[in-house]
């Protein structure tokens, strides 16, 4: 959709729904463009907002299951199509989903494995694709939006999981000018890749915590996005938790529990914390750390971003997980509430664990990648221009916004590269790309250079407004690459670019 068309589409939208007639109120003074920066209240959800109800025992993420008897393989077909859900009582929300669920199952397969996805877009009159976050597949393999599958047919995903390649990753659909919408209707899940022998002991579980957004109307039905949602991505009303509002985890005295936690939201900054009980961090997107990264009270989970934590639940009663506040920038009125939302609540009883067995001093190795041959530099840019048709934002790499058939620039497949990526512009923006997993140099800000904590594999990372980060980045497979920002409606409208990796 180009901008033209995304304005008007956008009006249209904007005046379909009595939130988004709330929102536009909200909005007053819009028009005259000084106060843009000016609102920071939060945002009251309407009065007729349906609430959800809370405490449920947390369920685990279905599982998709494997049709396949052979060892090492993976056969399945994951089907997208629209289905009911029942978040808030008594009302029904049409959502989209993977096999009838969302969030969709979760997907485990091992290091060495062979993958064969067979994806059957049943959504009614829409492309689609799978895209898997952050994992090493062929680029042919990756549910580009240059490869869509029309509606009514199905395609095949067929790759391989390398040795090393251990981790939280996540799919979604990537087709042009949908993402945003397809994922949050629903269509997004887990997929693990586990390592042949894991140094995290079994005793510690191995829980998932899938985080999504979700905004309801009086009826039960999702609005469509505002223009509030496109400049700033869409935050919901509720932030669930495997689909759930604030569910219980309940667990015995002395637990150490492992959890992975997936920003699977359009663009909600998690900044979270389980209050007093302090976190050892010990994997974040592309796996396991070299070593665990004990006494840490909050960690931000950027749209995209996943980590691996380890807590230690000692005292009986009750712990929750919730936000803390975190500023990423926000145009216009109406900022959502980022802190004091409770996530989950985990309620340790009094009986005793079973000691658990201590974790490993030393994961695994994480290399050293070595000096770059090649260095780039990227720049995120947000115009706002008044047209005819009214404010148009721009959202914008190097000053240009995406198109499918322009390749910004080549990379050697194999060679290591030095990306500079800039934040001159007034949001936070999370930088993603496909395809491998990068480390991270420095981040600087204000002229200061400051070295990340640990070295670490990442497919996703916050660039903070004023802030540039350096990562290293080596692409392996040959093929058109995407990078961008993973709030997935400034995606959408243009904030994003593709390398070409040539051989
Ligand atoms: Cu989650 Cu282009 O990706
Ligand atoms: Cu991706
Ligand atoms: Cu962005």
């Amino acid at each position: 959709m180009d901008r033209r068309s995304f304005m008007l589409a956008s009006a249209a939208t904007v005046f379909a729904g009595t939130r988004a007639e709330a929102q536009m109120e909200t909005m007053d003074g819009m028009s005259g463009m000084s106060d843009m920066h000016a609102g920071h209240g939060a945002m009251a959800m309407p009065a007729n907002a349906p609430s959800l109800p809370e405490g449920a025992p947390l369920r685990e993420l279905s599982r998709l299951s494997n049709r396949s008897n052979e060892a090492g393989l993976l056969e399945a077909t994951l089907t997208a199509e629209p289905a009911t859900a029942q978040f808030a009582e008594g009302l029904d929300t049409p959502v989209l989903a993977f096999n009838g669920d969302s969030p969709a199952p979760l997907i485990e397969a091992t290091e060495g494995d062979r993958i064969r996805i067979t994806f059957a877009n049943r959504i009614p009159g829409e492309i689609s694709t799978i895209h898997w976050h952050g994992m090493p597949v062929p680029a042919d393999q990756d549910g580009n939006p240059m490869d869509p599958v029309s509606s009514g047919t199905d395609r095949l995903y067929s790759f391989d999981l390398p040795e090393g390649s251990a981790g939280s990753y996540w799919y979604h659909p990537h087709p042009h000018g949908k993402t945003a919408e397809q994922v949050y209707r629903g269509l997004a899940g887990a997929f693990l890749v586990k390592p042949k022998v894991d140094p995290i002991p079994a005793a510690y579980g191995d829980t998932e915590l899938f985080f999504t957004d979700l905004r309801l109307a009086a009826d039960g039905t999702m609005p469509a996005n505002t223009m509030v949602d496109v400049m700033n991505g869409r935050v919901g009303d509720h932030v669930l938790v495997n689909g759930q509002k604030n569910p219980v985890l309940s667990v015995p005295a002395g637990t150490q529990r492992r959890f992975r936690l997936f920003n699977a939201t359009n663009a909600r900054f998690l900044r979270l914390s389980f209050g007093d009980v302090p976190m050892t961090i010990v994997g974040t997107d592309g796996g396991l750390l070299g070593a665990p990264v004990p006494g840490v009270q909050d960690v931000l989970l950027a749209p995209a971003e996943r980590l691996e934590v380890i807590v230690a639940f000692d005292e009986p009663g009750t712990t929750t997980l919730g936000t803390l506040d975190y500023d990423r920038g926000w145009m216009g009125q109406g900022r959502p509430k980022d802190a004091g939302l409770t996530l989950l609540t985990v309620a340790v009883s009094e009986t005793p664990a079973e000691p658990p067995p201590p974790l490993p001093a030393i994961l695994r190795p994480i290399a050293d990648l070595g000096a770059p041959s090649v260095s780039r530099r990227l720049v995120f840019g947000e115009t706002m221009t008044m047209g005819a048709d009214g404010m148009e934002m721009g959202f914008l790499i190097n000053g240009k916004s995406f198109d499918m058939n322009r390749i910004d620039f080549v990379s050697k497949a194999g060679e290591l590269e030095l990306w500079e990526i800039a934040n001159p512009a007034d949001m936070d923006h999370p930088f993603h790309v496909h395809g491998t997993q990068f480390q991270i140099v420095e981040y600087e800000r204000g002229g200061k250079v400051n070295k990340p904590p640990y070295r670490a594999w990442k497919d996703t990372v916050n660039v903070a407004r004023g802030e540039t980060i350096r990562i290293l980045v080596r692409q392996d497979k040959p093929g058109p690459r995407m990078y961008h920002c993973h709030i997935l409606e400034h995606e959408q409208l243009g904030m994003m670019g593709i390398v070409d990796v040539q051989v």
